[in-house]
């Protein structure tokens, strides 16, 4: 475990990794379709609150924990403290349940690069094409398939920096295209404006527990949190590095595309159905549903739109490529795994429970754990609502009261005197935990429909 850690070059290279990891389908799927269920605009704001202090006290902490120790989740736990050891395992389970539906969703996107591009926008416009489409055994599998595939390939060919130098001139495109279409749609489409009010106007009466539920959840899932991805990039970053300069650049990236993406999509909805509640409600399947539908009418749809979709291919990719590479390093180093037969037992395991997460929407459609929709929104719920908050707990709890805020300052102060102590020892020792609590309780209440919240 012990043996040299290789380091990112330079600064921008850390907060590329970091943000190539964080960037990915939580910001321009998930994102969206929770900000139009959840109420719009006071989503948004409940989600910049908790970034700016939650997200940012437990970014901290995490990479803080791994530059100090150099271990990653596992190992950083268990030299920090023995009785914390499990902490460490738990964040690794959190990647072994996202990756697989993380590529069922990646087998989407693939769809529709291939729908695109052969000229469907038409077809892919209607009403109940994807809903139709999830009905299909057979081809859903296959893409999904082929995106595990390609993620377990380049986890075990060891190329992801290529893969990386890729998606850094993809990613400022993907911006560029989401801006674009966002100011399409606005412009051209009538009843798109009532759409924008609805997303940046906070209406309070539409607060409610589940909304911040749903925005803590979102905020772990989007900046890789509790999962101990933020620990092993820490221990791979450079003592000259700051930690809070890299957080504000990595927040403000993931924040503004998440934004950017809700800004293309949520007017769309409004657009083509006046916004009733049906349609805001879509769930996971909001943005496959809608924007084909602004596509369509879009002169040069099909090519916008197959480009459109191959970007977000592409930051699908690195965020599958960190899930699977987390997993497999664990292997490697707690099982003593070569990489190859490491890669091949995550992918079996992938294939398994994707596999099972396809067939949610057909031939096992009736099997509703916790009496959600389908088994993909429950393997996300576990793993977001459940587990991620778990871990975040125990992480709180260990650098607030066992090794006490101070234990990490001298680390978060190198290469640039940190800024923030006061709200991060306040976040990470008193409102952290007992906020986390309340959250944990409510999910779950309300999942096994004790109180509606
Ligand atoms: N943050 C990624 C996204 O928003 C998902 C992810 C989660 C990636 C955890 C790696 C680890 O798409």
């Amino acid at each position: 475990m012990d043996q040299k850690r290789s380091s990112f070059t330079g600064k921008i290279g850390f907060v590329l990794a970091a943000a190539g990891s964080a960037v990915g389908l939580g910001n321009i799927w998930r994102f969206p379709y929770l900000a139009a269920k959840y109420g719009g605009g006071i989503f948004l704001l409940v989600y910049i609150i908790l970034a700016v202090t939650f997200g940012f006290a437990l970014m901290a902490a995490e990479i803080a924990i791994g530059r100090k120790t150099g271990l990653s989740a596992i190992g950083a736990f268990k030299k920090l403290d023995r009785r914390f050891a499990f902490v460490g395992y738990l964040a690794a389970l959190i990647p072994a349940i996202i990756l697989p539906y993380y590529s069922v969703i990646g087998g989407w996107v693939m769809k529709y690069i291939a729908g695109f591009g052969t000229g469907q926008a038409h077809v892919m416009a209607g009403d109940k094409y994807f809903s139709e489409y999830l009905k299909i055994v057979g081809e859903p599998l296959v893409w999904f398939l082929l995106f595990i595939g390609l993620t377990s390939l380049i986890v075990m060919l060891g190329v992801e920096k290529g893969i990386e130098k890729v998606s850094k001139v993809m990613m400022p495109i993907l911006v560029v295209l989401i801006l674009g279409i966002s100011i399409y749609t606005i412009v051209a489409m009538p009843g798109a404006v009532d759409g924008v009010l609805y997303y940046i106007t906070p209406d309070f009466s539409k607060f409610s527990v589940m909304t911040v539920v749903a925005a803590m959840g979102q905020l772990f899932y989007s900046m890789s949190l509790a999962m101990g991805i933020m620990i092993t990039f820490g221990s791979y970053m450079k003592k000259d590095i700051s930690i809070e300069k890299s957080i504000h650049q990595i927040e403000i990236f993931d924040t503004g595309v998440a934004f950017l993406a809700g800004l293309m999509i949520i007017p769309a909805v409004f657009a083509f159905s006046g916004g009733n509640e049906e349609a805001l409600g879509k769930g996971p399947t909001l943005m496959f549903v809608t924007l084909p539908k602004v596509f369509d009418t879009m002169p040069g749809g099909n090519i916008i739109g197959a480009v459109f979709f191959i970007m977000v291919f592409f930051a699908a990719l690195t965020s599958s490529i960190s899930l699977m590479e987390t997993i497999v390093s664990i292997l490697q180093d707690k099982l003593r795994m070569k990489r190859i037969p490491a890669s091949l037992a995550v992918l079996g395991f992938s294939l398994v429970l994707g596999g099972i997460t396809c067939l949610g929407f057909n031939v096992l459609k009736d099997v509703k754990p916790l009496g959600l929709d389908d088994l993909l929104t429950f393997f996300d719920f576990i793993s977001n609502s459940i587990l991620m908050p778990i871990a975040a707990f125990f992480t709180a709890v260990l650098v607030g009261f066992v090794l006490k805020p101070e234990y990490l300052m001298d680390e978060l102060d190198l290469g640039g005197k940190f800024k923030a102590k006061r709200l991060f020892s306040v976040m990470i020792k008193y409102i952290a935990p007992v906020f986390i609590v309340a959250i944990l309780v409510s999910s779950i209440l309300d999942a096994f429909g004790i109180v509606k919240m």
